[in-house]
């Protein structure tokens, strides 16, 4: 099986070139002018286009048992919508539960994904409870199961969040294993507090997420992890970083010599707080942690991409249905679905309503219309932020993030004369909704490889489901 792209613009993190890209099998056999196609070699024409490394996405949920209820998709309709989109790689973060053990968590994860997705995966191992035995069963996952990365939470308590103590010993462990740790940065007991506050005021609607954890809940947390981090000399990576305050707390940390990269989301550089403020619940459709901010957080994300302080762009994809799930936090009593589900007792509020926003689709045209078109970020930094830091933080490169002789056949051919706009309608993601919503797209895949074979052409998927790998890695946070 080959396939020869001829003539397109490719464009790696660190440069861009008019060539040919030869795949031969699963990886990339050659790059020059004028290569010579094998006979029974597919020639695909690139003229006018971009030739990207495959996206990948460092922070999606697929399978996550979250807030009463179960998010929507599966591997095979985050995968189908993934690849239309461009990302051939998903990380997703396998969540157990405080009674779970994370090796039988991280092979039902695995279960979900395996002979079902049509694109790479791999997995941030969630360490949501620390006592004697874990230590062991995280070397167990590092040694044996390829983990190279840990999720942690500082946020949900009682559910997934972890104690001072539990993030010290897992910080402690990481570095040991030399495994980086992605970390949830929001401090529990103020949300906690926060949000009882507001209920007691009568403050209910989706529009009071927000205020429920505002900028300083999320600083504190950064800060927070930036001071464990600091004392035991683990590598951290804070996920779906929303502000200013949190950029600045970690920038601090970073510039006093603490191993940190930060993570944005594409929902913080296109959506503002106004969203989440439509009337009649609407709003619920854009609650997700942290909030979105107010449209003043934007510059000072987009900047920190193209300077470098920000190293990624995931999706935080947490697809969750309007009309029934996003419904269990429906003030009204008549309106409220699964209306037995409260862990606090109370009748339904903005605090019940399922946190997470679909975006798996939509990333990189965003990125592409919303950040190269406007002049925000280059092509090198679309690249950069969409897939080789992700790679290289990951311990996926140059295997993946890459245009190189030897790297996987994961190519994205980009059509920049494309126009469209983000539809349900449209959509392959397995939502009721579209978080971007009649959102204008100048550009998108034309072809898109997984290891050598074509699985997306103009907007449809034509690859194979179950040809997905999982991706083993090796530790580098040492
Ligand atoms: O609101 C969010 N972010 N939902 C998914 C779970 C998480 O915190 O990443
Ligand atoms: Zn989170
Ligand atoms: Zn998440």
């Amino acid at each position: 099986m080959s396939l020869l792209i001829r003539n397109g613009m490719i464009v790696t993190a660190e440069r861009s070139f008019v060539g040919d890209v030869l795949c031969e099998g699963e990886t990339i056999a050659a790059i020059g002018e004028n290569l010579e196609a094998p006979a029974d070699a597919e020639v695909v024409d690139a003229t006018g286009r971009y030739v990207f490394p495959g996206f990948i996405d460092p922070h999606v949920h697929i399978y996550l048992p979250f807030m009463g209820t179960f998010s929507k998709d599966d591997y095979e309709s985050a995968s189908k919508a993934a690849l239309i989109g461009g990302t051939t790689t998903l990380i997703e973060m396998c969540c157990p539960s405080r009674q779970d053990d994370p090796l039988e968590a991280l092979a039902l994860w695995r279960g979900k994904a395996e002979g079902l997705s049509a694109c790479d995966f791999t997995f941030h191992l969630g360490v949501t409870k620390f006592d004697e035995e874990t230590p062991a069963k995280l070397k167990k996952a590092v040694e044996e199961e390829g983990v190279a990365s840990f999720k942690v939470f500082l946020a949900y308590k009682g559910a997934f969040g972890i104690d001072d103590n539990e993030l010290y010993q897992t910080l402690k462990t990481a570095k040991e294993l030399g495994v980086i740790v992605t970390a949830h940065c929001e401090n529990a007991d103020l949300v906690s507090a926060l949000q009882a506050k507001l209920v007691a005021e009568g403050k209910v609607g989706p529009e009071w997420h927000e205020p429920s954890r505002p900028v300083q809940v999320e600083a504190e947390g950064c800060h927070h992890l930036m001071s464990f981090a600091e004392l035991t000399g683990a590598h951290v990576y804070v996920v779906h970083t929303s502000c200013a305050e949190a950029v600045q707390a970690i920038s601090e940390a970073k510039a006093r010599g603490v191993n940190a990269w930060i993570e944005t989301v594409i929902p913080y550089l296109v959506l503002d707080s106004s969203y989440a403020e439509r009337p009649d619940f609407e709003g619920a459709k854009w609650v997700m942690s942290p909030p979105i901010r107010d449209k003043e957080h934007q510059p000072i994300l987009w900047q920190g991409l193209a300077d470098g302080i920000i190293s990624t762009v995931g999706t935080d994809h947490a697809p969750f249905d309007f009309a029934t799930q996003k419904h269990m936090g429906h003030p009204d009593a008549d309106k409220a679905v699964n209306a037995d589900f409260s862990p606090r007792g109370e009748a339904a509020n903005f605090t019940l309503i399922p946190n997470g926003i679909p975006s798996i689709e939509d990333r990189i045209n965003l990125l592409y219309t919303e950040g190269v078109k406007t002049g925000k970020i280059d092509l090198q930094t679309l690249v950069k932020v969409g897939s080789t830091e992700a790679a290289k933080i990951f311990g996926l490169y140059p295997r993946k993030g890459e245009i190189a002789v030897g790297s996987d056949a994961v190519l994205v051919v980009y059509d920049p004369d494309y126009r469209g706009t983000i539809s349900v309608e449209t959509q392959t993601m397995n939502t009721d909704y579209s978080g971007f919503e009649g959102v204008a797209i100048e550009g998108r895949p034309s072809l898109v490889t997984v290891r050598g074979e074509v699985a997306v052409r103009d907007g449809e998927f034509v690859g194979t489901l179950g040809r997905g790998e999982y991706l083993k890695r090796k530790p580098t946070h040492f």
